[in-house]
């Protein structure tokens, strides 16, 4: 069985990926998750803290271990030697972005396949902007990130309450 690359910003991981990540440990030999620098966005967490978190999320998972990369994707899952690249998908609203990806990646490295998994029913409208924006105004996230992670979560994304005549 192949090796797999499962890429993300994962700022902060959900329940959602963490679906994703325990069902691609059950279809492949091994699952690398790889927290990945996306240009096009500016990070609440360092590439560190997003590693632990999913090293701690995903600690009974025998197959899976984490890493960080700050390059081009293909580059990466070529030097491990994986095959696959595995992303979740949710909603249409996912497709376009993530084919797009799908396509460049193949042009880029034809051997590497991309494999979608549907995200679990519960874990449909899950994503790391809603958790940061709910943790951010102390919302509850139990629902939203892994059991042991919603204390670290919460305490790092919440935001001070404003002082008197402040705006946003
Ligand atoms: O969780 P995200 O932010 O949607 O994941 C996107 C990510 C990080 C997987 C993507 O931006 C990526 O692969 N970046 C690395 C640079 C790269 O290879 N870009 C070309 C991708 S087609």
């Amino acid at each position: 069985m192949p090796i797999a690359v499962c890429p993300g910003s994962f700022d902060p991981v959900t329940k959602g990926h963490l679906d994703i990540i325990k069902r691609a440990s059950v279809l492949f030999e091994e699952v690398i998750v790889l927290v990945v620098v996306n240009v096009d966005k500016r990070c609440s967490f360092s590439l560190e803290e997003r590693c632990e978190m999913i090293r701690q999320a995903a600690a009974g998972m025998e197959n899976v271990r984490v890493d960080h990369y700050d390059g081009l994707l293909v580059d990466y899952v070529r030097r491990v030697g994986a095959q696959a690249i595995v992303k979740g998908l949710r909603a249409m609203s996912d497709f376009e972005y993530e084919f797009q990806m799908a396509l460049t990646n193949k042009k880029l490295l034809p051997y590497a396949e991309t494999v979608f998994l549907t995200t679990s029913a519960e874990n449909m409208y899950v994503s790391s902007s809603l958790v940061r924006q709910v943790a951010g105004f102390g919302g509850d996230i139990r629902d939203l990130v892994p059991g042991c992670l919603v204390k670290t979560i919460a305490k790092r994304l919440q935001r001070p309450p404003l002082a008197d005549g402040d705006k946003r």
